[in-house]
């Protein structure tokens, strides 16, 4: 394995982590202690290409002033309530989100496997208390190769075993068709058990693997065809990441149950949020779910400017512009340790073509001595994914480094 020598400064910091911290992640050696825009800078003051943007949470750019101005001017006024009063806030963000994305209602929780849990929670109330299945008997399909999040209802129908082994016993439900196949989605649908669908547009942690085009048409119309909720989990591929508002747009589809996160507070809170229907939504009374932060007026707040900055500063148009240069200019290098480029909008990945396992690891730290910042997925793949702000000049600076960096595999 390629090591660089780190600082002593990097080095007091990840050592103290090392000690007192869970082994729970395996980063990059860099200590960073600011960001702005599409760079972060590290406890030494050098300066990095941010090519993973927070998992997509930064879509807006680090620190984006408007965002941290509502964050202060909010934070100075009120903060929590908890749901058990109102606040001026919420109707207004449940306003302003149920309108942006056309949903007869929002219900805002905080992270984004929180918002999964949501959704599945709803969907299971829907079968019962709208489809007529019979109590405990639903289930819900989801895809191989998925990633929702880490709850241990969420992990009971995850295949990658990192994520689920070892914390067993799992919750029942759930069905595992393949991702990208339409006759096997319809072959789970035979069964009059099922109420709903869990579906990434764009399976991220996976490594960005992209569908063929019309496989959200197809799910959308087999749920229609079934009587089954089409659940979008657009955590990492919503909000403009894409190259459009959400995923699911570049099919024109409309899901029956969306769920946000990541970048629905630009970085600075964990915000996460449902949207759905009244029949659906409508089935969860009072008492029966709910989040002590979920809908805090600070989040309210700060979820109103992200998304308007989102639109503001045209960040689908430049996500979708920036992501063609990227992947073409990716493909001018053609190199031999490049396998594969796909991506759409500015969720990109590459896949490492090398004989050694740690070839993309190494890379990474190539990468990061360069002055860009990545980290591969499952092994062999790296997504690209700058905040959606980045400029044609920086997209060329950064492939520029990309390409100096080939060189450590050879
Ligand atoms: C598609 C998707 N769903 C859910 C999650 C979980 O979000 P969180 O880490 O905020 O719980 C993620 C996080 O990466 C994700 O990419």
């Amino acid at each position: 394995m390629l090591t660089h020598t780190l600082s002593e400064k990097t080095a007091y910091y990840l050592q103290l982590e090392d000690q007192f911290g869970s082994h729970n992640y395996h980063p990059i050696p860099v200590v960073l202690e600011k960001g702005e825009g599409v760079f972060l800078y590290d406890v030494e003051g050098k300066r990095y290409y941010d090519f993973l943007s927070g998992y997509s949470a930064v879509n807006q750019g680090h620190c984006h002033p408007k965002i941290i101005q509502t964050l202060i001017k909010q934070a100075q006024k009120l903060t929590l309530t908890s749901r058990a009063f109102h606040n001026n806030l919420l109707g207004e963000y449940e306003l302003f989100i149920t309108s942006l994305f056309g949903y007869d209602k929002v219900l805002p929780m905080n992270t984004g496997v929180e918002a999964v849990e949501t959704a599945l929670k709803l969907a299971r109330k829907w079968a019962y208390n709208v489809k007529g299945i019979t109590d405990n008997q639903a289930k819900i399909i989801v895809c191989a190769d998925n990633f929702h999040g880490r709850t241990s209802t969420v992990i009971s129908f995850s295949t990658d075993p990192s994520s689920f082994k070892g914390f067993g016993p799992y919750m029942p439900g759930f069905e595992i068709v393949p991702y990208n196949n339409l006759t096997e989605i319809e072959k789970s649908f035979q069964d009059k058990n099922v109420a709903a669908i869990l579906v990434e547009p764009i399976q991220g942690e996976a490594g960005v693997v992209v569908p063929d085009d019309g496989y959200l048409k197809g799910i959308r119309t087999l749920c229609y065809e079934y009587n089954v909720l089409f659940i979008a989990d657009e955590i990492q591929t919503g909000l403009a990441r894409t190259g459009k508002m959400l995923a699911c747009d570049h099919e024109n589809v409309r899901p029956d149950v969306l769920i946000l996160g990541k970048a629905l507070s630009g970085g600075t809170l964990p915000i996460s949020a449902v949207l759905c229907d009244d029949e659906i939504m409508l089935t969860i009374k009072p008492g029966e779910h709910g989040s002590t932060y979920g809908g805090n007026p600070l989040a309210s707040a700060v979820a109103i400017t992200s998304l308007q900055v989102l639109k503001d500063e045209m960040m689908c148009e430049n996500a979708e512009a920036m992501g063609i240069l990227l992947r073409e200019e990716l493909a001018k290098l053609n190199s031999p340790f490049i396998k594969t480029i796909r991506g759409k909008g500015l969720l990109n990945a590459i896949v490492i073509n090398h004989a050694n396992p740690e070839a993309a690891w190494d890379f990474c730290l190539e990468l990061k001595e360069n002055g860009l910042l990545a980290k591969p997925t499952h092994g062999d793949k790296i997504r690209f994914a700058p905040p959606l702000i980045i400029n044609k000049e920086q997209i060329l600076e950064s492939v520029d480094i990309i390409h100096r960096s080939l060189k450590i595999l050879s």
